[in-house]
């Protein structure tokens, strides 16, 4: 395979995915996949297997989601269109407004189909402001529990999405009884309840019973079919960025320059000032930098401490290329796209795609 390459290991997916129809088993909640985290099609065949269905953030996503998916559509937008909303009641199962003056707006022309919206319940884990659905001023659901009350007779169900990466059951718990206690008059009249994604339970020693129990006990209370919307839980761990070292400069410190970029190809390490592992070569003490090939200065993947100097035409595998990493990539400067390797079930390597000139040339006008 010529590098650079986003691999998927479909082994490892495996074993989230098992971990997801765990909790199915255990709690009745069903996990719909958030595209917006991971939307690499190649890989749907063995997903659908586990998951109840995808859910979206946009017309195309849920286009995707019918498409290459099938199963159950969840929509959800933070605004739609006229025009969105007359494309998607063809693709969704569900639509979920954002606030409850699209709901308004839209509920007519979606008629036959379940109705949602996006409750904001001012809780958060977040450990970044950028992120945090409970930020001040957030426009990410409605905070007015009047209006849901007003607007409850329309709905068949809410969604909740208030975790970032959280690890900690104890406090989901804790929000998941915080959530039942305020809004208990509305969930009671629902027959669905989404509590979103960013729980992190496939993180090893994760309480998954913890967590299966709560899940449990919230939908026999108010006699719900609760949902997840996981994204990265389900990808998290099963991907690499595979490269070759380019050129190596030296500027205080070995910097070995690679064939991809943060910029384009991992952008949320720059977003998040976060640093991602390597998974080869091996940690030793060898200071090097590892860095993109484009010319942004700060397109650096981190700084490392390696068993050996890195020369030209070694290969380095950034760990964890798959979730909010394969959406966001881009053509900035030009650099060549990273194609698409899938490492099947049976240990087969498939290239599912490649990238070129023309892609990058059909990106712009
Ligand atoms: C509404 C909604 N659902 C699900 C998710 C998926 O979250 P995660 O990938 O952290 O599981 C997100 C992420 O931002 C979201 O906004």
């Amino acid at each position: 395979m010529q590098t650079p390459y986003y691999l998927i290991d479909e082994g490892k997916l495996k074993k989230n995915l098992e971990v997801v129809r765990h909790i199915q088993e255990l709690a009745g909640a069903k996990s719909v996949l958030a595209l917006k985290c991971f939307s690499t099609w190649g890989v749907f065949d063995l997903m659908r297997k586990y998951l109840a269905g995808t859910t979206s953030s946009s017309l195309f996503e849920a286009r995707l989601g019918r498409e290459k998916f099938g199963k159950e559509v969840h929509a959800y937008s933070v605004g739609f269109s006229d025009s969105d909303i007359k494309a998607v009641r063809k693709f969704a199962d569900k639509v979920i407004f954002n606030s409850t003056s699209q709901l308004a707006r839209y509920c007519d022309m979606v008629k036959g189909l379940k109705l949602g919206v996006r409750v904001n319940p001012g809780i958060s884990y977040s450990h970044y402001d950028l992120a945090d659905p409970a930020r001040r001023y957030s426009r990410l659901g409605v905070v007015d529990d009047e209006d849901l009350l007003q607007v409850a007779p329309l709905l068949s169900g809410m969604m909740f999405h208030f975790n970032c990466e959280n690890g900690n059951a104890e406090n989901l718990v804790a929000a998941i009884e915080q959530i039942g206690r305020r809004y208990a008059p509305l969930l009671s009249k629902m027959e669905w309840v989404s509590l979103g994604g960013g729980i992190a339970f496939t993180q090893p020693g994760y309480p998954l019973d913890r967590l299966c129990s709560a899940l449990k006990t919230f939908a026999e209370n108010f006699g719900v079919q609760v949902y997840l919307e996981p994204g990265e839980a389900v990808i998290t761990g099963c991907a690499e960025l595979v490269t070759t070292v380019l050129d190596v400069v030296h500027n205080e410190v070995d910097i070995a320059i690679v064939d991809a970029s943060v910029e384009a190809h991992m952008l949320d390490h720059l977003i998040y000032h976060t640093s991602p592992r390597l998974s080869w070569p091996a940690y030793g003490d060898h200071k090097t930098l590892v860095a993109g090939r484009t010319c942004l200065a700060g397109d650096v993947f981190g700084e490392y401490a390696l068993m050996a100097p890195l020369s030209i035409g070694d290969e380095v595998r950034i760990a964890d290329a798959a979730g909010y990493t394969m959406v966001k990539k881009n053509w900035f400067n030009g650099v060549a796209m990273p194609s698409i390797v899938v490492k099947r079930l049976n240990g087969n390597l498939e290239l599912v795609r490649s990238f070129g000139y023309s892609d990058f040339k059909r990106s712009l006008s």
